[in-house]
């Protein structure tokens, strides 16, 4: 059931932001997430982080802000975060190492029982200020302190506000699998601040890429055609460019997750190229892609079956392959047999008695879900894959 006025406050919000404000925010774009849990919104805007306090404030009836980060990002951002919130409230501050290889439940267990011990009652929010890891986390333990408390995101990295700050998924890795603990938990407010994309390592940006790319092929010629065309400047971190990729992707992602709250359908297609993904990160222990990285191996090995399969014509493969590659160069394919990788992919979450799901792209634009394909099929994929010729 919608719940739109929970919305209101926020847009309020927007409206006395967007004029008299002393250091108003240029542009900011509003999306709405219409999910029935809980639907909320989605700003986007440079100079948001700033006025975080602000938003926050619209929330109300909070008894104290806990902000949930990690030292590499407070370093960069943890003072513009304090000074906004200065008027918000007691302040307490949790950092946790944001690994991929510390996303895991000794972590979630260690920033609970710090909730317990800095007081954190049933009115708590909670504030996510980072990347995926921190939101995945933070989400988390949101979704089960105390059976729930409030939580809004403040994302940090591309791939954080292109994507996992947005609809809810939230949850730790297991040694055996990516992901495979966790809970559909909606956030109250999401703050995207392109400025804070400004001290992303340029790995980290381009590992976001990946996964705007993923939105082009799974439903989005023109975002697709636009990558192709302005990919350049936007590796330069151009604000026009970035801003509009950023809020069509958010866009995407709000229609998604609108329809599809806890993937029971629709939202699969969002899977594309994460099969191979989280085989490749967890067969490599965490710690030789980043996710977006695996990603990007992902939608090529996506591209190479679906071809292989001959879902896809050879001209859009040769599309896709070819703008992943220009991204960048990513770490090497893994020296993990096939039949490995395979086992692991068994037990993906989208698995089904077993049997491997995959998501592949059908044209630019276009994705198929619940594709089933032979061992050997697979096999002989991951075979190309691993002899270098994913890209070519
Ligand atoms: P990340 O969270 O690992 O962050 C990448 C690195 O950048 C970290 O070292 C972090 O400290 C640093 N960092 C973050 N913001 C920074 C900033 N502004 N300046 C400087 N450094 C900064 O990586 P990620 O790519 O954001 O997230 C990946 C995680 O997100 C994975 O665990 C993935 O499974 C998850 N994810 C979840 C969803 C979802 O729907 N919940 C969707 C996509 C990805
Ligand atoms: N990142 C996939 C999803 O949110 O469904």
């Amino acid at each position: 059931v919608a719940q739109p006025g929970r919305a209101a406050p926020v847009l309020s919000f927007v409206r006395n932001f967007w004029g008299g404000a002393a250091r108003p925010i240029e542009r900011m774009n509003q999306i709405t997430v219409n999910t029935p849990s809980n639907p909320y919104v989605v700003l986007v805007g440079r100079g948001l982080l700033r006025k975080a306090g602000a938003a926050l404030a619209t929330l109300r009836d909070y008894s104290g802000v806990f902000v949930l980060s990690s030292a590499r990002v407070w370093k960069h951002w943890g003072r513009a975060v304090e000074a906004s919130l200065k008027d918000a409230g007691p302040l307490r501050r949790i950092l946790f190492d944001d690994a991929e290889r510390a996303k895991t439940l000794a972590t979630y267990e260690k920033v609970c029982r710090q909730l317990v011990r800095e007081g954190a009652d049933r009115r708590a929010l909670l504030l996510a200020v980072g990347g995926g890891v921190v939101g995945d986390v933070a989400g988390f333990v949101a979704a089960t302190y105390l059976r729930g408390v409030r939580l809004v995101h403040v994302p940090t990295t591309l791939m954080a506000q292109v994507d996992s700050a947005i609809g809810g998924k939230t949850g730790v890795n297991l040694r055996e699998g990516k992901n495979l603990i966790g809970a559909f938990y909606q956030p109250r407010l999401v703050l995207a601040d392109p400025q804070t994309l400004g001290t992303l390592p340029v790995r980290e940006f381009r590992a976001g890429l990946y996964e705007v790319i993923k939105y082009g092929i799974l439903g989005d010629a023109e975002l697709f055609g636009y990558l192709e065309e302005n990919l350049a400047d936007i590796l330069k971190q151009t604000p026009q460019h970035l801003d509009w990729m950023i809020t069509r992707c958010v866009e995407a992602k709000a229609g998604i997750v609108g329809k599809d709250e806890t993937e029971s359908g629709l939202r699969e297609v969002l899977n594309l190229g994460h099969t191979f993904a989280h085989a490749l990160e967890t067969a490599t222990g965490y710690r030789t892609y980043r996710h977006g990285e695996a990603v990007g191996w992902g939608l090529l090995a996506a591209a190479r079956l679906a071809a292989h399969l001959k879902m896809l014509p050879a001209e859009d493969c040769a599309r896709i392959l070819a703008l992943v590659r220009r991204v960048g160069a990513l770490p090497a394919w893994p020296r993990s047999k096939p039949e490995a990788l395979m086992q692991i992919m068994r037990s993906d979450k989208k698995a089904r008695g077993g049997r491997v799901r995959f998501v592949l792209p059908k044209a630019i634009a276009s994705v198929e879900t619940g594709v089933e394909a032979s061992d050997e099929t697979v096999r002989e994929v991951l075979r190309q894959m691993a002899a270098g010729r994913g890209a070519s």
